[in-house]
């Protein structure tokens, strides 16, 4: 396959089968070559130290900042489409992980582009954000300290202000190149609010200069890159400077495709009803051989197994006991039946925790975003 077939799509749902092409066609680099310096200054989060966040774009600059002291910033943001689903909670995870590292956070709920590429209606759009994703976060632990969760409708006026100058700096060419000739008015606004969403906390008035970490999934990268050159082009006029970036990898639908809140099949929602989550996850695809025989013989393989996915991404926070369930699969110490029954009884359990805490967030919503009033 060569550069021109493999693109990256922001809006479509393909799933990325090959990370390696990540780091040939678009130069985004192994993870692993900062996390010994990161380790010098924190313990790296259980996604960075299990390879699941894969790759990264500068990100020694935000190690180095947080060496010297020196103050920076993590933006990023979900879709207030669907439900809030496992694959979301590694983003919050993340910007958690973060806010205790003191950093500055400018969480962003993408409404706008939830409107105008998903054409999700505003009503929905601003109860699904309040209801399914603000109050999971502080569920997760986000706490206020520090902390912009702001709706891309409803926010600071230079914010705006920016949104109207960036247009100056990019051409439809490049527009066409990083998302297809078929790229539409919604798509462009969307592409320049995000753009704004990442440079903002840099401009003068708004504290100025700082460090900024975007933690995203690959399919977000063409608006990383787009940023990062943009940034470039107000160098002068603004002072603004290319953000850093680090990829984490996607969960695995649990029906074999990409996970996906358009196919409810493909996910498990953390507000799902205990039962259910458990039911979806009995049915999933494992990495377990066609018999029972075979697979004492040859051993599972986790690497190809959602649940496992479950197990390394949420369920098992302790790396030696998640070692243990790597090498009890590949061993053919265990089978899938028995090895589900595990995962459905950490997964209940989370469940029910989350819940808890869930229903303890919603109320306390309002203290954490401001609504927009249409
Ligand atoms: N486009 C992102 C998504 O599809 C949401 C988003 C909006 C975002 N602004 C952002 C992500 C800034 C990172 C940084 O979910
Ligand atoms: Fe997956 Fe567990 Fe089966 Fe291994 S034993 S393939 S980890 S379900």
């Amino acid at each position: 396959m060569s550069i021109v077939e493999f693109k990256l799509d922001p809006w479509s749902h393909v799933m990325i089968k090959d990370y390696e092409k990540l780091f040939q066609y678009f130069g985004i680099r192994p993870f692993n070559e900062v996390i010994n310096k990161l380790k010098s200054v924190a313990e790296p989060h259980y996604l960075m130290r299990r390879g699941i966040i894969f790759g990264h774009r500068d990100f020694d600059r935000v190690v180095d900042a947080i060496i010297r002291g020196e103050r920076f910033a993590v933006v990023t943001g979900l879709m207030p489409s669907g439900k809030m689903h496992f694959g979301h909670k590694m983003v919050i995870d993340q910007v958690i992980y973060y806010q205790r590292l003191d950093a500055e956070i400018y969480l962003v709920i993408a409404d706008i582009e939830a409107y105008n590429v998903r054409r999700i209606s505003r009503d929905d759009a601003i109860n699904i954000a309040l209801r399914d994703y603000v109050a999971n976060y502080i569920a997760l632990g986000l706490d206020k300290k520090n902390l912009h969760l702001y709706f891309q409708s409803n926010y600071k006026i230079k914010y705006y202000r920016l949104i109207q100058l960036i247009p100056r700096k990019l051409t439809l060419a490049e527009l066409r190149a990083a998302y297809g000739e078929d790229i539409d008015v919604g798509k462009v606004i969307s592409v320049i609010t995000q753009i704004a969403d990442i440079l903002h906390p840099q401009l003068k008035d708004l504290g100025g200069f700082k460090h900024i970490v975007v933690p995203v999934g690959p399919d977000q990268d063409p608006h990383i890159r787009l940023t990062r050159d943009v940034a470039q082009r107000f160098n002068d006029e603004l002072g603004l400077t290319p953000p850093s970036s680090t990829y984490h990898r996607f969960m695995s639908g649990l029906d074999g495709g990409k996970m996906s809140s358009s196919r409810p099949e493909s996910y498990i929602s953390l507000n799902e009803d205990p039962a259910t989550a458990v039911q979806k996850l009995m049915k999933a695809f494992t990495g377990g051989r066609a018999t029972a025989e075979e697979q004492k013989k040859l051993g599972g393989e986790p690497e190809k197994c959602v649940v496992y996915e479950f197990y390394a991404y949420h369920l098992i926070p302790d790396d030696e006991e998640l070692r243990r369930a790597y090498l009890d699969c590949k061993l053919g110490n265990v089978l899938c039946g028995e090895c589900k029954l595990k995962a459905a009884e950490l997964l209940t359990k989370y469940l029910i925790q989350h819940n808890d805490r869930y229903e303890k967030a919603l109320p306390k919503v309002s203290e954490y975003v401001e609504m927009p009033d249409f």
